[in-house]
């Protein structure tokens, strides 16, 4: 057989995922009343409550109150998780309480440094959404704060507490593509939704909206709810598409090979197809300089979004080794090609007699061998999947809800979402200012 696969027995599977949480439940197993963590949610808006909803169903978690600048987000709050939360359009005044113990904040990007900092010094644990920061000096202050208080503060890329990217961790450390010498990773998109254009609700009024507390550090605009629905689409509050979503391939990245950032970072791209107001490219692509560190020799990374992609949704990492291709879409697949035995020639622009000379050479070097089935050469494939219903948005949220419980570190602090953050940041630097970006990632700096 050209193509040997093999599919992980879903024993060895479901002691994968087992093995995965054990460690997160050792904070669950003990939940008595002294136990619960009593959490709030900043910004109810898609993602915001969707952590919410993943937050409480880790045991002994309890979702007290809720804040949004938009009133229909907190009636909707009481909709879904009861009518005792306490609700409010000014976040302080739910880091003011001290019965909550630790904040989840959803809100867009340009608040998520300061209503982090704020919660921390308040004495609240943070589970924030990704990117860390919205810019780039901003990363060191949240680091800073974090070290001063002793605080538990996770960062939302979930990839980084994902089983599958823990095997594809493993299967690089083990040498299974050999040695790393390139990363590429894409995100395509066609439609609307994914091309960030949201429902605007028809109450989107200023008496609904606390439109200045949403602008908050950003310039003065008059009320225009698009700004505030589809903030995506504007630098004043969102981190374009290498905010979005390369953060998610940094992290992802970082985690399975352990490397802390790039060195070097150029970004180009433009806006093609949704011209709707907004200024960010809807096409961008990255290529990153990664220097030896640790087991890894020196890479290159190439990252792409395409959200005026004809062939539709797709997206996938590569893993390019000497020895073979590891991919992650749906699980991880090791592919290998074995290297030829013999070199092969191209010898047909010599003369006659030194195409014979030469022949006569690598024929006694290299005997002809009979093409049977047994010098076939295998191509290898290896597939590890996760078992179906898995989630590591779940796996993400217990692992602070453990770390909440124990004061012990989460997969992914402050350092590790800034390490994340910064190069998809300097990504819109580059393509700004058409440069290339210099960034040391063991201080976390921009050098040009
Ligand atoms: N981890 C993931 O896979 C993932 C997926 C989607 C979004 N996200 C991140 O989650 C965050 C929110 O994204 P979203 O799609 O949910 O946006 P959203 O617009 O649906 O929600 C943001 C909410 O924050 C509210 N808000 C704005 N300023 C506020 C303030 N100062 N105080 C309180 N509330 C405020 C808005 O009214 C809105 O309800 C973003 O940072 C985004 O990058 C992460």
């Amino acid at each position: 057989m050209p193509t040997r696969r093999h599919f992980l027995q879903a024993s060895t599977v479901a002691g994968l995922a087992a093995s995965a949480l054990s460690a997160q439940d050792e904070g669950e197993k003990k939940v008595s009343a002294n136990d619960r963590v009593r959490i709030a949610l900043i910004g109810a808006g898609g993602m915001g409550s969707g952590d919410a909803e993943t937050s409480q169903k880790v045991p002994g978690v309890e979702l007290v109150a809720v804040s949004d600048i938009y009133e229909g987000r907190l009636t909707r709050a009481k909709e879904r998780w009861g009518k005792q939360l306490f609700t409010t359009r000014d976040y302080r005044e739910v880091l003011a309480r001290p019965d909550i113990d630790a904040v989840i904040v959803g809100t867009p990007d340009h608040w998520h440094a300061k209503i982090s900092i704020d919660a921390m010094n308040a004495g609240k644990d943070v589970y924030c959404e990704k990117p860390m920061v919205q810019q780039v000096g901003d990363g060191r202050a949240v680091v800073e704060t974090q070290k001063k208080t002793g605080r538990i503060m996770q960062v939302g890329s979930q990839r980084v507490s994902s089983i599958v990217y823990k095997k594809a961790q493993e299967l690089l450390q083990a040498g299974a593509i050999g040695e790393l010498n390139m990363v590429e990773a894409w995100w395509d998109r066609n439609d609307a939704i994914g091309a960030w254009q949201y429902s605007i609700p028809p109450d989107a009024t200023p008496e609904n909206i606390d439109w200045n507390t949403f602008l908050g550090r950003a310039p003065k605009v008059p009320f225009e709810p698009v700004r505030l629905f589809r903030w995506r689409n504007y630098r004043d509050y969102g981190t374009g598409v290498a905010g979005d979503l390369f953060v998610h391939l940094f992290s992802g990245m970082h985690f399975v090979t352990g490397a802390i950032g790039p060195t070097r970072v150029f970004a180009t791209g433009g806006l093609r197809f949704w011209k709707d107001g907004r200024d960010v490219p809807d096409v961008f692509l990255g290529l990153y300089d990664y220097p030896a560190s640790g087991r890894n020799p020196a890479f290159n990374l190439a990252l792409r979004v395409n959200f005026v992609s004809g062939a539709g949704d797709n997206s996938g990492f590569r893993f390019v080794g000497s020895e073979g291709i590891m991919t992650i879409g749906n699980g991880v697949t090791v592919s290998k090609t074995p290297r030829e035995t013999e070199p092969g020639y191209t010898i047909d622009t010599f003369p006659k007699a030194v195409q014979e000379a030469f022949l006569k050479e690598y024929h006694a070097k290299y005997p002809a061998q009979a093409p049977n089935a047994d010098n076939m050469r295998p191509n290898v494939e290896d597939k590890f999947q996760a078992p179906r219903g898995y989630s590591d948005h779940l796996d993400h949220h217990r692992n602070f809800i453990a770390a909440v419980r124990s004061r012990k570190p989460v997969v992914e602090d402050p350092v590790f979402g800034f390490r994340a953050a910064g190069p998809a940041l300097l990504s819109n630097v580059s393509y700004f200012e058409q440069r290339v970006c210099e960034w040391d990632p063991e201080t976390m700096t921009l050098k040009s």
